[in-house]
């Protein structure tokens, strides 16, 4: 897996931790797959519990009294989490996190009324990130991920997706690939070949023969050198068609790589059908999808991926209907989508209160939606999203009574700690 890398002691010298005093671990526990419809809203809260890690690893989660008897014996450091509750490292599925500068020009023009298509139109949009980054060396762009990486994991992400797809060219797709395989930090990260993001400016009037260089060189190469294990395509009017989309998929789906799909966006013209014809791992933001494509949806393995604050900042006012997603009995994800464009947002829980408020998800779906589904979407469900003894210790301590607190209190830093592989990597004061 390309990750964070990590220095310090090896995990088996790791003193043992005991996490105590939680008002609530939530452990997602159940099925070892994206969790669908009813489905969502269990989610596996322990009172009264406790959590004892060893070498990295959970060795024993459950009632209290028994844990803290247990890890007496072991000699293990304390962490009181008294006044606070525990939950799983969360997962963000669906982040372009590697970018160099900001777009706050775009963000004027919007203000003032421009849209983020008429804005894209005019050469600006991803293209003007597209310039920083063919102007950025792999280390600059490493930094931009660390930067992100370490926003993201203040808000309690400890596994992200990143997406290439600013390079546009095969050199610079390669060169943000790699970036993101070297860069370290707190967050685990998923690697997505987003080479057809736009069509770069020397590839104007040809968008057939870029998405023919692409399926030549950039995916062989990518798949080749182990540098992206998904590959995403932006399929909407002013981007892909259906049919370049399909033949960059198909391309990808050959050299083993995962499919991932920006679709419904801004026009329904049929990426919610290619995604479940050709079994992608996910179709991604889906505001303007139909009932037609909320039941394909619901009857496939492909997970729905919400990126509600891209709707906010973009001032839409458009979700995608999560309701009759979850009615119909579809699996929901719910990412940032972070991004300098269209979600300047790190904040995973900011996204779940948006889902909650907006999209009328309870607040145990949006924590399946940002653990255990989001997981499921980086297909990382035995190792991320749900807290069980024999995984990883990855875990967040938020000070909050009660998990409902974290959509409810709106854009509130609630986040305590935050531990991987039972190392601290984040800590904000006591807990
Ligand atoms: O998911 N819509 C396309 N891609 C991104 C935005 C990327 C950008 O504007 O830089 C999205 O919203
Ligand atoms: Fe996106």
């Amino acid at each position: 897996m390309t990750g964070a890398k990590r220095t310090g002691p090896p995990l088996a010298a790791l003193p043992a931790l005991l996490i105590r005093g939680a008002r609530q671990i939530v452990t997602m526990r159940g099925p070892v797959r994206a969790r669908r419809g009813a489905e969502m809203a269990q989610i596996g809260v322990l009172n009264s519990a406790a959590m004892l890690v060893e070498g990295g690893r959970i060795s024993q989660l459950g009632p209290a009294t028994r844990i803290e008897n247990l890890s007496a014996a072991r000699k293990a450091r304390e962490i009181d989490a008294s006044g606070c509750i525990v939950l799983p490292g969360l997962v963000d599925c669906h982040t372009h996190m590697v970018f160099p500068g900001s777009r706050l020009g775009d963000y004027a023009q919007r203000i003032a009324g421009a849209s983020y298509e008429d804005i894209a139109g005019a050469g600006g949009g991803i293209q003007s990130t597209m310039r920083a980054v063919r102007a950025a060396t792999v280390n600059a762009l490493q930094a931009a991920a660390e930067r992100s990486a370490r926003l993201m994991a203040r808000h309690g992400t400890l596994l992200a997706e990143a997406k290439s797809g600013y390079g546009l060219s095969v050199a610079a797709e390669l060169k943000m690939l790699r970036a993101i395989g070297r860069a370290g930090g707190p967050v685990r990260l998923a690697p997505t070949c987003l080479g057809a993001h736009a069509l770069p400016p020397e590839a104007a009037g040809d968008p057939d023969g870029y998405i023919a260089d692409v399926c030549r060189s950039l995916l062989p190469e990518a798949a080749r050198l182990h540098l992206a294990e998904f590959a995403d395509v932006y399929c909407d009017r002013g981007a892909f068609t259906v049919q370049q989309s399909a033949r960059y998929l198909e391309a990808a789906a050959a050299l083993g790589l995962g499919l991932r799909i920006h679709a419904s966006q801004f026009s329904n013209i049929g990426a919610v059908e290619l995604a479940v014809r050709l079994g992608a791992v996910s179709a991604d933001h889906l505001e303007v999808i139909e009932p037609k494509q909320v039941a394909l949806l619901a009857q496939s393995e492909t997970i729905a991926v919400l990126l509600p604050a891209s709707v906010l900042h973009l001032g839409l006012n458009r979700y995608a209907p999560a309701r009759a997603l979850i009615g119909a009995g579809a699996a929901i994800a719910l990412a940032t989508d972070f991004n300098p464009g269209s979600s300047p947002t790190p904040s995973l829980p900011l996204v779940m209160s948006l889902a909650c408020a907006q999209m009328r998800m309870s607040p145990a779906e949006a924590l399946t939606a940002v653990t255990v589904n989001g997981a499921a979407a980086l297909r990382r469900t035995e190792t991320a999203g749900i807290l069980e003894s024999g995984r990883a210790a990855d875990f967040t301590v938020f000070a909050a009574q009660d998990y409902r607190e974290i959509p409810y209190y709106l854009g509130a830093d609630l986040l305590k700690c935050a531990y991987r592989d039972g190392r601290e990597v984040y800590r904000q004061g006591e807990c």
